[in-house]
């Protein structure tokens, strides 16, 4: 396949992240298609199809296979993840899915078996690596600038509302509460800093019944956490406090924190999601200074996407469709690949097994 081979991609599940991330994405890169949609929302999928110029639109997924597509992207509810990769593997279509990947481990293991064995692309929409702080911290630290890194902190606080959230609020339809919403992607750029989790001990509270929505109409309860807190120890000997929470009150909507701090044997450096074209930088005795990200860090290499364009706190989330059909044109793995998203959520179910059980324990060995 050439570097500008045409690609004819799907979406199922046309909802929040789709409109904000994957269209948007795709729909920058020449060569690229975006040929049908599918969604059982059909005043969703009207709204889409004019909105984004695709008429091809079906709430049927049988359906939607049926339109020669090269690639689709998954984004419903997680517990359809499986069975829809399963079909669109099948299809013979290369795949980005969103996280979590699956509901649980075994799952997960199953899931990144069928991608390998299918010979198609597979990428899990970890979408923080993306950001520019985020891929020159990545620099930083591989490069050797922070020394060893000895111990850090992630810290993701928002204030989502004690009213109801949707399918996010069930573990039938969600798996996880915080952990699997906003855990899942610190534990996956954790690990792609400092190498592997080994060991895990934590803590995971439901703090209100989420039994009303918005409007004030009553609803089931949810069964899922709103905050989550653990301690990991990496096989390189760091140690990482991390932090989740969706009822963290001044923590709404612009006020919300997402944070990552690494302090190194040489040096510490701190990136803040809200402010993704710098990092903070402290040398062994000095204090924390701005570090602007150097201008190969703001885009990723040949992408589309002008990093001066739009509100870049939301721009960087594109680039995630570039890595995916980059892949796809280079015959090469996704980075982030199914691979990731299965090695998160073994840490992730290590995580719950540590509340639920009161005790430190190990991340499990996945293929
Ligand atoms: N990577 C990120 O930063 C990020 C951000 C937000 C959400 N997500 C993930 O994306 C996924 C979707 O989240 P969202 O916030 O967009 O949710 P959403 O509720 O806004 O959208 C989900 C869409 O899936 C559709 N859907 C439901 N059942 C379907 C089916 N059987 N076939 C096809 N479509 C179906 C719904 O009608 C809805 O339009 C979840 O896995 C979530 O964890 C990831």
């Amino acid at each position: 396949m050439t570097e500008t081979a045409q690609l004819r991609v799907g979406l199922i599940g046309v909802g929040g992240v789709c409109g904000a991330v994957h269209y948007p994405g795709l729909s920058r890169i020449p060569g690229v298609e975006v040929a049908a949609l599918c969604d059982p929302n059909t005043d969703l999928l009207a709204t889409r199809s004019q909105a984004w110029g695709v008429p091809d639109t079906t709430a049927d997924v049988d359906e939607f296979l049926r339109h020669g597509l090269d690639a689709v992207v998954i984004a419903t509810p997680n517990n359809l993840h499986r069975g829809l990769i399963e079909r669109v593997l099948g299809a013979g279509c290369h795949v980005l899915c969103e996280k979590p990947l699956g509901m649980d481990l075994a799952e997960t293991i199953a899931i990144y078996q069928t991608a390998v064995s299918s010979g198609r692309r597979h990428m899990t929409a970890f979408t923080y690596r993306f950001v520019p702080g985020m891929s020159y911290l990545k620099h930083l630290v591989h490069s050797g600038a922070l020394g060893t890194i000895r111990h850090a902190r992630v810290q993701r606080l928002q204030d989502w509302g004690e009213h109801a959230i949707g399918w996010r609020q069930y573990r039938a339809q969600a798996g996880l509460g915080e952990l699997g919403d906003m855990g899942i992607h610190r534990i996956d750029y954790a690990e792609d800093l400092m190498g592997p989790m080994r060991s895990v001990c934590s803590s995971m509270k439901q703090l209100v019944p989420r039994d009303r929505t918005k409007e004030g109409q009553s609803c089931p309860p949810q069964d899922v956490e709103d905050w989550v807190a653990w301690i990991a120890e990496f096989d390189s000997g760091a140690t990482c406090v991390f932090e989740m929470g969706k009822l963290s009150k001044g923590r709404s909507s612009h006020g919300d924190h997402d944070l990552t701090e690494l302090n190194g044997t040489d040096a510490s450096a701190i990136y803040h999601l809200h402010t993704p074209h710098e990092l903070l930088f402290a040398r062994r005795g000095e204090p924390y200074k701005v570090k602007p990200v150097p201008e190969e860090f703001l885009a990723r290499q040949g992408s589309p996407r002008d990093p001066a364009e739009g509100d870049p706190v939301r721009t960087f989330r594109y680039d995630q469709a570039w890595e995916f059909v980059s892949a796809i044109r280079e015959e090469r793995e996704c980075q982030p690949s199914f691979y990731h998203g299965m090695r998160a959520q073994a840490v992730a179910e290590a995580v719950v097994t540590a509340d639920r059980e009161r005790r430190w324990v190990d991340i499990a060995e996945v293929p």
